[in-house]
């Protein structure tokens, strides 16, 4: 897994990066090592590429840069095929509004025991808001690549978040606060000239690419940068992590004068089904179809932003759905679970954020009709420490959505999934207080799919 260092105050000029890697923590025995150079114009940061290390094992790594060493990072290799690929876990998170609580989930996630980290979007939040911050971003909203890099220096400044990349490899995708709420493709909620926008887009992507461990293929070139990306573990599963940002259609029937998402119902609001609009857009959802097509894992996570289970937002007669999500996409979602179904894809489980609560619920292919099949299982994991909606709320959408099995809005943290060859266990872990920075954590609730049958049971 590459790891990246940051912009911070370094000298103008290119900088010679040294990397090693090693067998153990004391760096006895060195087994690759290898040279970057830092420049300006990637805000010194580099993407290290490591090849030829052993499958599903341990290992540890630092920088070198003009006689400094960095502190050391531990990253693990993905398992081989029958080369300890019998069980993975690994943590999912999302949404880490940085003035709305402290990160003590991730003091907590650095010393689980996980084989990798998967964050979901909104590392960073563009725009502050919300009620009671712990800490301020004291700086307006950034536009400029310049301020982009002060917003992620900013939140790795906190020595939690830093830990929790320390101790586990990371695979990552973005949603919207990485560059503007509810934006799609070249489209601002504030309906700036698209042309701007992408301007702005190509300074957040190039941000968060030089800040996210990612591969060297992920570089943006101007306002584009490939995120979608499969990761394999042996047999046991494949990751299809999806970016649910860049390459959908704009969100249908937008309040007046406004872009971004509304609540709407299919009859007033007709676009809502049309069969152009795609959450990934159509070469997106062909390269997923293939790869579910193509998979022999047992278990396909599916990694993307937001939830996909439908969600009713009118209690009683009538239906309303929020734009933003795959309620907005509803003929989109259609495809991919009649995809999901038709191709017979072993165990589909999708994990989620964006929505700041805990959700476990059936994905049908039809969630109008309770006696349609159940195809997959959704997960989505509160956020790390952004505001949850209020209980009563969510209680009230429950009402006419009996495929969402539990919802709670309550708490922040993060969750924990452990796949075996029989089962996918599930355990919620929640914050006691995210306006403590030395909060304790707990297991609110575990639950599990067992092989071949899809829908979660409380365990
Ligand atoms: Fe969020």
């Amino acid at each position: 897994m590459p790891e990246t260092a940051g912009s911070g105050s370094a000298p103008p000029g290119a900088i010679e990066v040294g990397w090693e890697i090693a067998a153990d923590e004391a760096f006895r025995r060195i087994v690759r090592s290898g040279r970057e150079l830092a420049t300006p114009q990637w805000g010194h940061s580099v993407h290290a590429e490591v090849a030829g290390l052993e499958p599903g094992r341990w290992y540890w790594y630092r920088f070198h840069a003009r006689g400094a060493v960095s502190a050391t990072g531990r990253t693990r290799t993905a398992a081989a095929i029958g080369d300890g690929d019998e069980r993975l876990r690994f943590a999912f998170a999302s949404c880490q509004q940085y003035e709305q609580g402290y990160y003590a989930a991730y003091r907590h996630m650095a010393a689980d025991d996980v084989d990798l980290v998967v964050h979901l979007g909104d590392y960073i939040y563009e725009s502050s808001w919300g009620r009671n911050h712990v800490r301020s971003h004291d700086a307006p909203e950034p536009i400029t690549l310049e301020e982009y890099r002060q917003r992620y220096a900013l939140y790795k400044s906190d020595a939690d978040l830093r830990a929790a990349h320390a101790a586990h490899p990371w695979i990552a995708t973005w949603d919207d606060h990485e560059v503007d709420n509810d934006y799609a493709d070249n489209r601002s909620q504030d309906l700036d000239p698209p042309g701007l926008f992408l301007k702005r887009r190509a300074a957040a992507y190039q941000a968060y690419y030089e800040h996210m461990p990612l591969p060297k293929w992920a570089r943006p070139r101007g306002p584009n940068m490939q995120l979608y990306c499969r990761w394999s573990f042996g047999t046991l599963a494949q990751f299809h992590v999806l970016d649910g940002r860049q390459h959908r259609t704009h969100q249908a029937c937008p309040r007046e004068g406004r872009g971004g998402s509304n609540v709407v119902s299919a009859e007033d609001c007709p676009q809502l089904n049309h069969p152009d609009s795609s959450l990934l857009g159509r070469a997106q959802e062909q390269w997923l179809v293939a790869g579910l097509r193509g998979s022999s894992a047992r278990w396909n996570v599916i990694a993307q932003q937001t939830l996909m289970a439908q969600v009713d937002r009118r209690p009683g007669e009538g239906q309303a759905f929020w734009t933003d999500d795959w309620d907005g996409y509803s003929l989109a979602r259609r495809r991919l679970l009649g995809a999901v179904e038709e191709l017979c894809v072993a165990n589909p489980v999708v994990i989620g954020g964006d929505v700041h609560m805990s959700v476990v619920a059936d994905l049908r292919t039809d969630f109008d009709d309770p006696r349609s099949a159940v195809v997959a299982t959704e997960f989505v994991g509160t956020s790390i420490s952004s505001h949850g909606l209020p209980r009563r709320r969510i209680e009230t959408w429950r009402q006419d959505s009996p495929h969402i099995k539990y919802a709670d809005p309550t708490r922040r943290g993060y969750s924990v999934v452990e796949l075996s060859g029989k089962r996918c266990l599930v355990r919620l872990r929640t914050l006691d207080d995210v306006r403590d920075s030395q909060s304790g954590i707990r297991t609110l609730k575990t639950f599990a799919v067992d092989d071949g049958r899809p829908g979660a049971q409380p365990a």
